[in-house]
């Protein structure tokens, strides 16, 4: 396994940019997501690192080697798609070693690899099967197997897991995560799907039509969004624009916004007096008795939210509404079904490091 560098990467296609200066680094054995919505150009710079598309302009290295410009074969990669493309007329053993054989290994070798990467991905008694013969997590398996066979530098997954059914996605995305990790595999992973980025990566790139959007571990990512685009992509977020003003105490903001105001921690600091903010819905925590505004309105980190609708979710419960006038609609959660019989205002809480600062607002905007 080694180190991929990717340095300012650019594709074009035509005078359509589907991948803008793209750089980054996965070390060896990281695990690295590319994470985005369908056309943001995932998949191009995956084929780009495996080396099926030719790069407009910047450069591939892999350990201490630029591959750049080196054919699929010379650049030591193993490509892990979608589709499985297994060969139907082919059994488990001789999928898996295709591979191998085209590149003329002794058969000894071949048999030992073999052994070895059936036992590492438990397919072990199913050897002589064809692909029908297999369900569709035990032909993921045969697909991975047959990437880490070739002992590769680096392992490239386009989105693999989106033809399993929900449950069986969940299983088979720690299976690869639990050999990722046990034989550390540098790993490139494009997904769309945000729960499976965050589970399973060290470090997601966020892409947004063919730019990097954010990049950081799932942490990160999550809890400190930079701009709208990530805040609404991960996860639930509340976004409004608020006017953020410096408080007396270092990290500490006043933020005006449709919700409220709110006395704010942040050790990033805006990059404007207007900007846009979100938070959680999980961030916002109901209180059942909540303060009673007094003359110069309602205390700081408080606010009333109209629920103008509920939604049971099994673990939580998932609210929707208005403060007062506003037009922004809210989404909020309740650990147990509220009992808003009486009234549908709810009172809540937002903890004070709940808001991250997002873009400035655009005059005009
Ligand atoms: N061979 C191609 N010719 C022209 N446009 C392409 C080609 N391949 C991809 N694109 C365009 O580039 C953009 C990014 O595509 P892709 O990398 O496949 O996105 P993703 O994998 O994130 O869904 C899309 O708008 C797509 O239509
Ligand atoms: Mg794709």
């Amino acid at each position: 396994m080694a180190k991929l560098v990717v340095d300012k990467l650019t594709k074009t296609f035509g005078d359509f940019y589907a991948a803008k200066e793209i750089s980054f680094t996965a070390n060896e054995g990281e695990f690295v997501t590319l994470l985005g919505p369908s056309g943001c150009g995932k998949t191009t710079l995956l084929k780009m690192i495996g080396g099926f598309h030719q790069p407009d302009s910047g450069r591939i290295k892999i350990g201490e080697k630029e591959v750049t410009h080196l054919t699929p074969e010379k650049r030591n990669t193993a490509m892990c798609f979608q589709s499985y493309a297994l060969f139907p007329h082919l059994n488990v053993s001789h999928n898996i070693c295709f591979g191998l054989k085209q590149r003329k290994i002794a058969l000894s070798e071949q048999k030992k690899r073999l052994e070895k990467v059936i036992q590492q991905v438990g397919l072990k008694g199913q050897e002589l099967k064809m692909p029908s013969q297999l369900s569709g997590g035990q032909q993921q398996r045969v697909a991975l197997a047959r990437a880490m066979i070739t002992q590769p530098d680096v392992i490239l997954f386009d989105e693999p897991l989106s033809n399993l059914d929900a449950k069986l996605r969940e299983s088979v995305r720690y299976e690869i995560k639990e050999l990722q990790k046990q034989y550390n595999l540098t790993s490139i992973y494009v997904t769309h799907d945000q729960s499976e980025a965050l589970a399973m990566s060290d470090k997601i790139i966020v892409l947004n039509a063919g730019s990097i959007e954010q990049m950081g571990k799932p942490e990160d990512i999550y809890f400190r969004p930079t701009s709208r685009f990530v805040a609404d992509f991960i996860g639930a977020a509340n976004i409004v624009k608020a006017k953020v003003k410096k408080a007396n105490s270092a990290n500490y903001y006043h933020v005006a916004c449709e919700l409220g105001n709110f006395y704010v921690y942040s050790d990033i600091s805006p990059r404007a007096e207007e900007v846009y903010v979100c938070w959680r819905p999980e961030n916002l925590h109901y209180i059942e008795d909540g303060p009673v505004a007094n003359i110069s309105g309602m205390p700081e980190n408080f606010c009333y939210i109209d629920i103008e609708k509920l939604a049971f979710m099994g673990s939580t419960t998932e609210g929707f509404g208005r403060c007062g006038e506003g037009l922004s609609s809210f989404r909020v959660q309740f650990q147990l079904k509220p009992n808003l019989s009486q009234s549908n205002k709810a009172c809540f809480r937002l903890t004070e490091n709940a808001i991250h600062f997002l873009e400035p607002v655009r005059q005009g905007s």
